[in-house]
């Protein structure tokens, strides 16, 4: 290079540093911190900032999916520019879609390799309120080794699963641990509870609290029996305190050894299978079980989607971050890292994926045929509806009424919430 030409060159850069300088922004999203949730969500953003050259932050928000909904409202109805990616609950589009803006235009097209039912949930009146991040649905964790050691088979309905849980409980209190239980779940009164109701309901055949038409249809016999099925577990195969339990206490009682079953979400799949948890290589996952031989196996349709707030200050920006962080390669990462179940139809036949998590090839029609809540037909009363659900079931949970009760009083409270039409 002659020295002229040197000059140009480190003219040219210098101006090209000072552009990207004067251009780095920084970007805000919202994770979740439930297990490793925190710890990917910051390794795809670094990724991101890195080949943009711009920065995020990444703000932790509560684990309790109730919790965090109720922080996302304060900051959505303050209008803040402080959160520019919310992530959001598969639940959510209905309530938050006028804070959002609409991702189509950003999206390209890529929208079409993503479960169809997943785009349709978090498109709000034509306008595509969040791009989805992961899917879940509960499943069942069981440990395989004491199913073998008491010769009990994995259970199909609830009733072999308690049958089960007696036999091995006895087993292991009898040889010394008495902190051994049968059956660990979410039982707190959250959205986690709704998951699990709707499970129990659903698997007896007793529908979705309210059907797609909007009619209230949960006070029913099937109902009855789930509640009462799931209330007989408290203090017998479940501890009492599975009733302050979210997600993370159900996991830490299993993964340290202290339980047969588990109901929970895939992501407990890649924790319990880490080095340094007690009960690597014992743990198997299948369908929930029905509820009896003409009931069905039900796994409610979790997930959660990533949003762009109406109020970020760099909303292209921002935009780019929610494609790069649902993209393939990240969703791929995230699922042999973290066991989170992709949103892109294609990632369940990657091989590689399926290697680190065999159970989403076995169990894909349960992640396809997920159990959905009834927030779409309830649109922005779904918080009101479920925080009726779970308070309910908790109270007969907790014994404070009976399923009978609770369910006509359920009835009412939902009735007189969707008498407007919800
Ligand atoms: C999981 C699910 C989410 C659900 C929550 C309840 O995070 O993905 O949809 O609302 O659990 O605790």
């Amino acid at each position: 290079m002659s020295r002229m030409t040197i000059k140009h060159w480190l003219l040219g850069a210098a101006a090209g540093l000072m552009a990207a300088a004067a251009q780095a922004e920084t970007i805000t999203i919202s994770c979740g911190a439930v297990g490793a949730e925190r710890q990917l969500c910051e390794q795809g953003v670094n990724a991101w900032a890195e080949k943009t050259g711009n920065e995020v932050k990444v703000v932790s928000t509560p684990n309790s999916a109730t919790e965090r909904l109720s922080l996302y409202q304060q900051l959505l109805a303050a209008q803040s520019p402080d959160v520019d990616v919310f992530q959001i609950d598969v639940v959510w589009p209905g309530m938050l879609a006028n804070h959002m803006i609409d991702l189509t235009p950003y999206m390209k097209g890529a929208e079409d390799d993503f479960f169809p039912a997943l785009i349709r949930n978090n498109t709000v009146d034509g306008k595509l309120v969040a791009m989805p991040w992961f899917t879940d649905a509960g499943v069942l964790y069981y440990r395989k080794d004491l199913l073998a050691k008491y010769d009990q088979p994995v259970p199909q309905t609830w009733d072999q699963l308690t049958d089960a849980a007696h036999v091995v409980m006895k087993g292991e209190r009898d040889a010394g641990n008495d902190k051994f239980w049968g059956y660990v779940w979410q039982g707190r009164a959250y959205e986690g509870l709704t998951c699990d109701a709707l499970e129990w309901i659903a698997s007896y055949g007793g529908g979705t609290i309210i059907g797609a038409d909007g009619k209230v249809t949960v006070n029913n016999p099937q109902a009855k029996a789930a509640l009462t099925r799931a209330s007989s577990w408290i203090d017998d195969i479940s501890p009492r305190s599975v009733l302050n339990y979210t997600e993370e206490e159900a996991r830490g009682v299993f993964q340290s050894g202290n339980a047969l079953f588990m109901r929970n979400w895939p992501y407990a799949w890649s924790l319990a299978q880490s080095d340094d948890s007690p009960v690597k290589g014992k743990v198997g996952v299948v369908a929930l079980p029905k509820g009896g031989d003409d009931g069905q196996h039900a796994g409610t349709l979790g997930g959660w989607q990533l949003a762009v707030s109406k109020y970020s200050k760099n909303p292209d920006l921002a935009a780019d971050l929610v494609r790069y962080l649902t993209s393939y390669q990240e969703q791929k990462r995230r699922a042999i890292e973290g066991s989170y179940n992709p949103t892109i139809p294609a990632l369940y036949k990657d091989q590689d994926v399926l290697a680190a998590v065999p159970f989403f090839g076995k169990l894909y029609t349960t992640f396809e045929n997920g159990v959905p809540r009834p927030s779409s037909v309830t649109g922005d009363q779904y918080g009101r509806v479920s925080n009726a659900f779970f308070n309910k079931v908790h109270n007969v949970l907790s014994g404070d009424a009976d399923p009978d009760t609770a369910l006509a009083a359920l009835e009412r409270e939902l009735r007189r919430l969707g008498r407007r039409g919800w």
